[in-house]
């Protein structure tokens, strides 16, 4: 059975046999990868206790696989495309050869600051192929990259940084996203004042911005590079890796407070990543691949990096946002570039959309030949949108479920492959065999059910704990359901056995395909001082897939409301970043609680939905009557 599924027959034959013969099934995929030695065993696995080891024993490095295997047929084909920010600047383009030189020298200049195998790095970055270096030099001398998304703030990343105990960063004296110029290193050095395991940052001049540069701890990328190309020797030698080596910690909300630093290890990663990338979108030599979403999150990790440059592919990078300097401006990259593979968000084709047909005039698609959506579910009048004015009907639509702990994508049509169906992820990939349970974890086995979604069975992709706190990965993860993973999605399996991803079931909001606990926005919330105590939900928003809804309980202060509602977004801001701002605040006398105090969010939930009428039983409150209040006042 070969490695490219390429009829609907092969991929049931694939699924069949991932499923009676998992071991011989992934082992034969991962013979398609580059190992500085085999493995001794495939997999050991016991969900009980959170364990997953796959491919125990071998040894092999992400980036030989990533780079080095291709300079010998396609040295000089593009690797990276970069589109800047500005549509005025000159785009580049890094070839196979040059970045692999390039992962070289940064790979010594981390090795001239003293990193090591196993070290923790955190990449403050803006999108440009400096960032994709670094993650892939990380990776090449064994450090532990960390990335976190530069819309967080100086408090969002101290706590990462602190969590993983990193020694140095890498960063930049400022970004660019639409007009606005994001000041990097200024917010590192807020970072930096907690954060003492730091000893070295590596600061790229990227807006020429000016920042502080303290003596001792940081240093100039450039002056760097010039070190590393004045000492002659460019070889960088891929550091050999066990299989279960941590490849890199992402941090991700979950439905308590604080983070969590999911750990991808490196070679079931790959296997999988690479896997994934080659059969959903059935990618071609030639193709270029355009893939939107930002390095700080998953699907950047995974499919902009990794899993395109793993199968030699070329990955479109692009530095600015969707609607700047106008909403064409997905289109005019498709057009200038000649993009065949088109991978975004639904709250990006819903903001696009928005704008008519105005953009694309004059833009040619005709290059595009397949779509790709991620990060939440598609609505269907997106899809159809999608489908029709973007892939002019020819191009088949993979709508993409998997998650920051599942490494790669788990339940997907093939491109071309699949029979689609709008808002439906449909079948799972090999490998991945999902469940729906009931409130009691019994599977609830047939076709047209629902039920929360986990899966029985390990895949290489799996998440192998979470940082530094391998209980947390075990309760969140692995005992809300006996001897399963818990995905914490809901979802419905029709009539033909397709699956429909419907949402979170957890404390956990999407917005724009972005995952916030409602926890961390009210610990955020409640820092501010006139506020007493605050209740976050969801509710559904237009664009963003979900909005976030805060009912706020304020002080005695005199303090202006109108003034403390902006206040409370600014300390949102501070302690998270603008991502978690909420969309609406409603200030409230009391929240409705049930005798032993716990806030019953259904009712604040079914009010930010505007279904006042549906309340459901409110008898077992504490006072019944705050609930006419808040019907009362809601936004
Ligand atoms: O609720 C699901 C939603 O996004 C969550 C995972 O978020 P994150 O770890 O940030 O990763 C996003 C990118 C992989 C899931 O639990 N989600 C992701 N993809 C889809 C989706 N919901 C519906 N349809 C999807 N295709």
């Amino acid at each position: 059975m070969g490695f490219r599924i390429k009829t609907f027959e092969e991929y049931q034959q694939a699924y069949q046999k991932s499923v009676t013969q998992p071991e011989l099934f992934w082992a034969e995929i991962a013979e398609n990868f580059t190992w500085k030695k085999k493995w001794d065993k495939v997999l050991e696995s016991d969900f009980r206790k959170a364990n997953t080891k796959w491919f125990s024993g071998a040894q092999l490095n992400i980036t030989e696989n990533c780079i080095d295997r291709y300079l010998e047929n396609q040295g000089h084909k593009p690797a990276i495309i970069w589109e800047p920010n500005n549509p005025e600047e000159q785009h580049r383009e890094i070839t196979y050869k040059e970045l692999h030189h390039k992962v070289s020298q940064v790979g010594n200049m981390l090795k001239n600051n003293g990193v090591k195998k196993g070290d923790r790095i955190c990449i403050y970055m803006p999108m440009v192929p400096e960032l994709a270096i670094s993650v892939l030099a990380c990776a090449r001398v064994g450090a532990i990259h960390s990335v976190v998304f530069g819309g967080f703030s100086a408090q969002s990343i101290a706590d990462r940084i602190q969590d993983a105990q990193c020694e140095l960063v890498i960063t930049a004296d400022g970004g660019f996203r639409g007009t606005k110029e994001v000041p990097l290193k200024n917010v590192i050095d807020d970072a930096l004042v907690q954060c003492p395991s730091v000893r070295r940052v590596i600061v790229l001049t990227r807006s020429q911005t000016p920042v502080s540069m303290l003596k001792g701890r940081d240093v100039w990328w450039e002056d760097e590079l010039k070190k590393v190309e004045s000492m002659g020797n460019s070889e960088c030698p891929a550091e050999p890796m066990d299989a279960e080596d941590e490849l890199f910690i992402l941090y991700t909300s979950g439905s308590t407070g604080k983070p969590k630093g999911v750990v991808h290890t490196c070679g079931g990663y790959m296997v999988y990543t690479g896997y994934t990338f080659a059969n959903v979108f059935q990618y071609e030599p030639s193709e270029v691949f355009f893939c939107t979403a930002d390095i700080g999150w998953i699907t950047g990790h995974s499919y902009l990096v990794y899993g395109a440059l793993l199968q030699g592919a070329t990955t479109l990078m692009f530095e600015g946002v969707p609607t700047w300097p106008d909403a064409g401006r997905f289109w005019e990259i498709v057009d200038k570039h000649q993009v065949n593979i088109l991978y975004t968000a639904p709250t990006a084709i819903r903001s696009l959309m928005a704008y008519g047909n105005e953009p694309l005039k004059g833009k040619d698609l005709s290059s595009l030949t397949k779509l790709g959506s991620v990060g939440e579910p598609i609505n269907e009048e997106a899809w159809n949108w999608f489908s029709e004015k973007i892939g002019k009907g020819r191009c088949p639509i993979v709508d993409t479920w998997w998650q920051t702990e599942t490494g790669g994508i788990m339940i997907s049509p093939l491109a071309g492959i699949t029979p689609t169906k709008p808002s439906y992820a449909t079948l799972p990939l090999p490998g991945i065999q999902p469940c729906l349970v009931d409130e009691n974890g019994k599977e609830i086995e047939g076709n047209g059910v629902s039920g929360n979604l986990c899966i029985k069975f390990p895949w290489p992709g799996i998440i192998r704990t979470t940082y530094g706190d391998h209980e947390r990965c075990r309760t969140t993860y692995f005992s809300t359901y006996d001897n399963k993973y818990f995905t914490g999605d809901g979802c419905l399996r029709d009539e033909q056995g397709y699956y429909r991803i419907t949402g979170r079931v957890d404390d956990v909001i999407n917005v724009s395909g972005h995952r916030i606990g409602t926890a961390e926005v009210e610990n955020a919330i409640n820092m501010h001082a006139d506020v007493i105590e605050s209740a976050v939900v969801g509710y559904p928003h237009d664009i963003k897939g979900q909005g976030i809804y805060a009912y706020v309980i304020l002080g005695t202060s005199l303090h202006d409301h109108e003034l403390t509602r902006k206040d409370i977004l600014q300390t949102v801001t501070r302690i998270i970043g603008a991502i978690a701002k909420p969309d609406k605040i409603q200030f409230v006398s009391g929240l409705p609680k049930t005798r032993s105090g716990k806030i019953m969010r259904r009712i604040l939930r079914k009010v930010a939905e505007g279904e006042m009428d549906s309340l459901g039983d409110t008898s077992t409150l504490l006072d019944p009557s705050v609930v006419d209040e808040i019907k009362a006042g809601a936004l």
